[in-house]
């Protein structure tokens, strides 16, 4: 078939626009890339093209050698991927010492993929190793309550996620790993690379001080699922303050019992 008939980027494509119209890709903000099984992309073959050029990944991903990738273009509008996934989106492979890519489908008025490209395949490297590939995943995004907080609250993991988990009574149950704060870098590199895939060991979302929010899923519901419930939980602390802060609070025991009850495997060093 052709790739525009295929559930995977039906499935991508859903996300950007949902995504754009929370408010959270002004103008070109964020990226969204998802690995594509083998037989996934054996079934849309007819519509990939050979490598023109090889270029620099800007990192080095040997796990991924041979892999296919979607992923947004850089500079290009989440908006707009609704109107034209051909211009907007990529389909790139990695060379077979993960250290390039080439564009075999998409871009077809210029472009490259996102400056994350290092981050994205990086965590997908990671992430595929850690949940023996079930991970496809990786999405950033620049939701406004959760930049607006890294401007108050501590940047460190476990404040912060305490914080969040505070939130909503099922915010422990959806990530109860916690969240990592990578403290201002400058995006688009192997640094911020680097530090965001040192936690993401630990962690499914990653924030980046002043900047916006990483997390991974299995597939497009899961990673849309956890930026959304991040970004709610950011926005009832904005609201919370705003109206003058806590008057009181889930209890500390809660969490406990929370976990228990659910079988969820809470970061018990992120209590209290
Ligand atoms: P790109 O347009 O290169 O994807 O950059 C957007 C962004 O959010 C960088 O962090
Ligand atoms: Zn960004």
């Amino acid at each position: 078939m052709k790739i525009e008939e295929s559930k995977f980027l039906e499935g991508f494509v859903r996300l950007t626009a949902d995504a754009f119209k929370k408010g959270w890709h002004e103008r070109n903000g964020g990226n969204l890339s998802y690995r594509i099984p083998q037989e996934e992309i054996e079934s849309v073959r007819q519509s990939l093209h050979e490598v023109q050029e090889w270029q620099d990944i800007g990192n080095t991903v040997p796990e991924l050698a041979g892999e296919y990738f979607l992923v947004t273009g850089s500079g290009k509008y989440m908006r707009n991927v609704e109107l034209s996934p051909e211009e907007n989106v990529a389909v790139i492979q990695v060379d077979a010492e993960g250290k390039k890519y080439g564009i075999v489908w998409g871009l077809t008025a210029g472009g490259r993929p996102t400056s994350e490209l290092p981050t994205h395949l990086a965590a997908h490297e990671l992430k595929k190793k850690m949940t023996g590939g079930r991970n496809k995943v990786i999405y950033h995004a620049h939701p406004t309550n959760l930049i607006a907080l890294t401007f108050v609250l501590p940047l460190k993991d476990k404040e912060f996620t305490h914080e969040l988990w505070e939130m909503a009574t099922e915010d422990p149950v959806i990530f109860p790993e916690g969240i990592g704060v990578v403290p201002w870098m400058v995006p688009g590199g192997k640094e911020i690379a680097d530090a965001s895939v040192k936690l993401m060991e630990k962690y499914r979302v990653v924030v980046w001080a002043h900047h916006g929010l990483f997390v991974c899923g299995d597939d497009f519901d899961e990673a849309f699922g956890l930026m959304d419930t991040v970004e709610k939980a950011a926005e009832i602390c904005v609201k919370v303050r705003s109206m003058g802060g806590k008057q009181q609070t889930i209890p500390e025991d809660g969490f406990r019992q929370l976990a228990k009850d659910f079988k969820i495997d809470l970061n018990q060093d992120f209590l209290k």
